[in-house]
């Protein structure tokens, strides 16, 4: 998806926070509360919350939920860690939604595995810095770039270190886009088992709805002349006003913002996403917006574009920023793709041109899902998610251990 979904995605939220604004008070996913407490604990999992420091200073919340209900017994296996990554927008709060036989972490702890949360920097539980505050400009001057080259490392390296075993991937949408990238470039491959990516997002040219194409084009030039480098929040005014300017275009119908933006969801229980609404959407940086709307216009996996020659060339080296090369992903990575007939982020057209980039991959290393009545939200949140994706994707794991 990209910037203009984003945004919509946020819009969503946005309007959504209207309606649901004094909602605010349930124990599940209130601010005081942590992840575990709140999500893990009292479905009676044992969860640690734990920090890890970016090597560029940001403090991020993982949580680790390192075994079953039952405890799994007394296997002397050693457990299979996972890493856990969310997309934009969001934290890792929107894995837990659903009851604990229907959420992937816990469905996860139940098969065996240690399961590792990751939250990117800016969202709720990731907000501090070593030195920065998030009121400033500066603790916001980053991408999806530094979600992989400082956030991932991070977290892959944190977690490597604490169980001296190589780990498990599971990334959705903007989580799927910055492990390919990373993986492009031949990092952290040899600390991962596998990678598991669902909604994957690399490539933005085929969205098609009239909201996201509205939101691209008054959106950026309006953003970079109101925000500059800051903290892109739906809760703020210029993305109020905004909102207003955009559902007031011909064609733009605002009446489902969530069914425009991720496209039309089959399986979602109104429960878990009335629980989606108090928790979400989490700040992005503005930065981050631009990023992927550079992708949508370029049509290239690109780093980010300064959009001047001599900033480009002070930061690269050379006057346009590199292009990430899919095709570089080493082709013995164990890789399963899983992506959705009705996802309007992470287009069906899109895809293609992502696996047309791995056609060398080892295809004993390569599985690739397409189901056709999933949109974006039901790879998270979907009531069926454990038959149709979860369950694929811990055999696919069981056969790389
Ligand atoms: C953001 O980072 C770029 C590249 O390092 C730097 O040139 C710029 O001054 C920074 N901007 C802010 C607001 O910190
Ligand atoms: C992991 O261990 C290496 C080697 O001991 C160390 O350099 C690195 O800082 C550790 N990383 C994290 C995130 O703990
Ligand atoms: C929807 O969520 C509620 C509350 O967690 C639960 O009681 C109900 O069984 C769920 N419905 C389905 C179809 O999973
Ligand atoms: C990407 O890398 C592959 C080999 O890994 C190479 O064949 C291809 O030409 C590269 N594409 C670009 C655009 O550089």
């Amino acid at each position: 998806m990209s910037l203009l979904a984003s945004t919509l995605w946020l819009l969503f939220f946005f309007s959504s926070s209207v309606v649901h604004s004094g909602a605010q008070g349930s124990s599940r996913g209130s601010l005081g509360d942590g992840i575990c407490a709140s999500s893990v604990v009292v479905h009676g999992y044992k969860c640690q919350e734990l920090q890890v420091t970016t090597a560029d200073g940001y403090i991020l919340s993982v949580q680790r939920i390192p075994e079953g209900r039952s405890g799994n017994g007394n296997n002397n296996n050693k457990k299979q860690p996972v890493i856990i990554q969310h997309g934009i927008l969001v934290d890792g709060m929107t894995w837990l939604l659903n009851g604990p036989e229907q959420n992937l972490p816990l469905i996860l702890a139940d098969n065996g595995f240690d399961v590792w949360i990751s939250n990117t920097r800016g969202t709720r539980f990731s907000r501090r810095h070593i030195s920065l505050d998030p009121s400033t400009p500066a603790y916001w001057n980053w991408t999806w770039d530094e979600l992989g080259s400082y956030d991932l490392r991070a977290v892959v390296e944190y977690v490597s270190n604490q169980t001296g075993q190589k780990i498990h991937y599971i990334g959705h949408s903007q989580g799927t886009l910055i492990a390919l990238t990373f993986f492009s470039e031949g990092k952290l491959v040899n600390k991962l088992k596998s990678a598991a990516l669902l909604s994957p997002v690399a490539y933005l040219s085929h969205m098609t709805t009239e909201l996201l194409n509205v939101a691209d084009r008054l959106f950026l030039d309006q953003l970079i002349k109101t925000l500059g480098i800051a903290e892109f929040s739906t809760r703020g005014i210029p993305f109020q006003s905004f909102l207003k300017q955009l559902c007031a275009q011909p064609g733009v119908d605002c009446s489902d913002l969530f069914t425009a933006i991720t496209g039309n969801n089959c399986c979602l229980n109104s429960s878990a996403v009335s629980l989606f609404l108090k928790n979400e959407p989490q700040s992005t940086s503005t930065k981050n917006l631009i990023h992927f709307a550079q992708i949508v216009r370029s049509g290239v996996v690109a780093k980010f574009n300064y959009g001047r020659r001599d900033q480009n060339i002070r930061i690269y080296g050379k006057a346009s920023p590199p292009i990430y090369n899919l095709s570089n992903i080493p082709h013995d990575l164990p890789l399963f793709l899983s992506y959705g007939g009705r996802d309007a982020l992470s287009d069906v057209l899109d895809v293609q041109t992502l696996l047309d980039s791995l056609k060398s991959h080892d295809a004993d290393k390569l599985s690739v899902h397409f189901i056709k009545n999933y949109a974006h939200l039901d790879f998270i949140m979907g009531v069926n998610a454990k038959d149709i994706v979860y369950n694929a994707v811990i055999s696919f794991f069981n056969r790389f251990n």
